[in-house]
């Protein structure tokens, strides 16, 4: 077939593949809108594109996208929100040891549909303070589970009770009594619980609550038929959860490379709190700091490998070809590459120093395949189209600004002029290297102690879900890969073809010559 033969010609002294291409620019720095990628013949359609990646064995996403461990953007319910997705977060550790641990904890022992910890009410509150409740909080349901004071299920008080004419009566004299109320035990729940309250909604017409309880009777947990028939038709969904193989959701968290009062790594404390991640169920752990090509650095990571040698191990920041040997000889499987492309960062202007991330990219991700490591790039993407350039030279890509507006992310919602925006700051600014992160920055945290800061302090606009924002993402790599004719991201890599892009080529890839009605992205 002729349209799919590698064309000899024109095409190919123009569009070069990456190892013509990055070293035909080895005087300057490149990054995403220096580049574009050409298109080629394809036979994919983009919704056929599979995007699954391996980081290390043992470590498989279902989607190539990772969200960053900062102190604004992932905690455990970021870190559940990007599992359930098909990608990964990496819990931060701007926070104490055992809160860390428990963060990681809520992320493995997530059960999807099941509402862990449902609002309850006593038999002795007045239905009027229910109802007060729901108006203060803004609850979009009115059914709730009847507890006393050592946790124990008493009843259900339906919804079509909770009403103005009864708010004298007290919930005792209106729920519906414990022997009527379904419940399961939560040894019974199985492998696979939503199939279980499915199973039991079918099973039983017109009753639209399961609640879960243990031996002694105490409520732990509410399932909602609504919850678990959407769930359902999500199975369907062509990017599954990223789970264990015990089926539980994966989860990440990075550590510091904590030193004692004498300088030393602190090798007892840092194994301790490994050992109590990898107790948890941690399924990756992220060695994260501004310059991973550094000795205290490759001491984090040999006495992690020594101590664990089977725990995935993600180290970084780098951007040379030296730096990804020196983590990959010390033993870590995937390498964050990045140094200042990160919206909030600012090491480039304060320590000169920092490669534009394409060049980067390019570099690392030889010596990676040499050394059988994968290359994650961290930082700096701000569009889908930023991802898919990626994703021709590296496994993976972490974000963290383009997260930071979402429900899921750590932080209140603040209101300017009519806008509303949530706190997006950098590990390396001031206010998060006080609350603990200065060992990243090679710093320490003794507020007597100056410190130059390498970040921002900002603010990111709110966004949808992250649901949504992962589905725009997704659906951005797709098309990409349908443009470049590759079913999976192994051929993206092999397939890419790359050409410079001028100023004015940069003008003419943004919207331009109309007024914007509705921003594209
Ligand atoms: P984006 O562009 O996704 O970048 O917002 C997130 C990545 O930036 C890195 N990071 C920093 N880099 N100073 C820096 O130079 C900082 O204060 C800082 N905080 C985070 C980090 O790699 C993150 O994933």
């Amino acid at each position: 077939m002729a349209a799919t033969k590698e064309p000899d010609s024109l095409d190919s002294k123009f569009y070069k593949p990456a190892d013509a291409f990055f070293p035909a620019y080895n005087n300057i720095g490149l990054t995403f809108d220096d580049v574009t990628l050409a298109t080629l013949y394809s036979e994919v359609l983009p919704h056929e594109t599979q995007l699954d990646t391996s980081l290390a064995e043992g470590l498989h996403l279902n989607i190539p996208i990772i969200s960053s461990d900062m102190d604004t953007v992932t905690e455990s319910r970021m870190a559940i929100a990007m599992a359930l997705n098909g990608g990964l977060g990496l819990i931060h550790y701007n926070m104490a040891e055992r809160d860390q641990l428990s963060e990681v904890s809520r992320v493995k022992n997530h059960v999807h549909g099941l509402i862990q910890d449902p609002i309850k009410t006593a038999p002795d509150q007045l239905i009027g303070d229910v109802l007060n409740l729901i108006e203060k909080k803004h609850f979009a349901f009115s059914t709730f589970p009847v507890v006393d004071g050592q946790g124990k299920l008493m009843g259900l008080l339906p919804g079509h009770v909770v009403k103005v004419r009864y708010a004298k009566r007290k919930v005792a004299e209106a729920l519906t009594p414990r022997d009527q109320v379904q419940t399961i035990n939560k040894k019974e729940l199985g492998r696979d619980p939503i199939a279980k309250a499915d199973k039991f909604f079918t099973d039983h017409p017109g009753i639209h609550k399961l609640l879960v309880v243990d031996d002694q009777d105490r409520l732990h947990g509410l399932f909602t038929m609504s919850d678990v028939e959407r769930i359902t038709l999500e199975r369907n969904a062509q990017f599954k959860p990223a789970r264990d193989a015990n089926f539980r959701l994966l989860c990440g968290a990075a550590v510091s490379a904590t030193r004692n009062a004498f300088g030393e790594l602190d090798r007892e404390r840092i194994l301790a709190h490994v050992g109590a991640l990898v107790e948890r169920g941690l399924d990756v752990v992220a060695v994260s700091t501004a310059h991973g090509h550094s000795r205290g650095v490759g001491d984090m990571v040999r006495v992690l490998r020594d101590a664990f040698p089977k725990l995935p191990i993600l180290a970084g920041n780098v951007t040379s070809a030296a730096g990804v040997e020196f983590l990959a000889d010390a033993g870590a499987n995937a390498i964050k590459v990045g140094q200042g492309p990160g919206s909030i960062c600012t090491t480039r202007i304060v320590a000169g120093v920092g490669i534009p991330q394409l060049t980067a990219l390019y570099v690392t991700s030889r010596v990676g395949q040499k050394k059988r490591v994968a290359i994650i790039a961290d930082g700096g993407i701000t569009k889908s189209g930023d991802i898919v350039k990626s994703l021709t030279l590296a496994s993976a890509v972490i974000c963290g600004g383009l997260f930071a507006g979402c429900p899921e992310a750590p932080g209140e919602v603040m209101e300017f002029s009519g806008k509303r925006y949530k706190q997006y700051r950098g590990m390396g600014s001031f206010s998060a290297m006080k609350a603990g992160s200065a060992a990243r920055y090679g710093h320490t945290s003794d507020p007597n102690r100056k410190v130059a800061p390498e970040g921002v302090e900002a603010l990111k606009e709110v966004t949808g879900s992250i649901d949504r924002v992962l589905a725009q993402l997704i659906g951005g790599i797709q098309s990409g890969m349908g443009y470049l004719g590759a079913p999976n991201l192994v051929q993206l890599r092999e397939k890419a073809r790359y050409i410079r892009v001028s100023p004015a080529g940069q003008r003419e890839a943004a919207p331009h010559d109309v007024v914007e009605l509705k921003a594209g992205t």
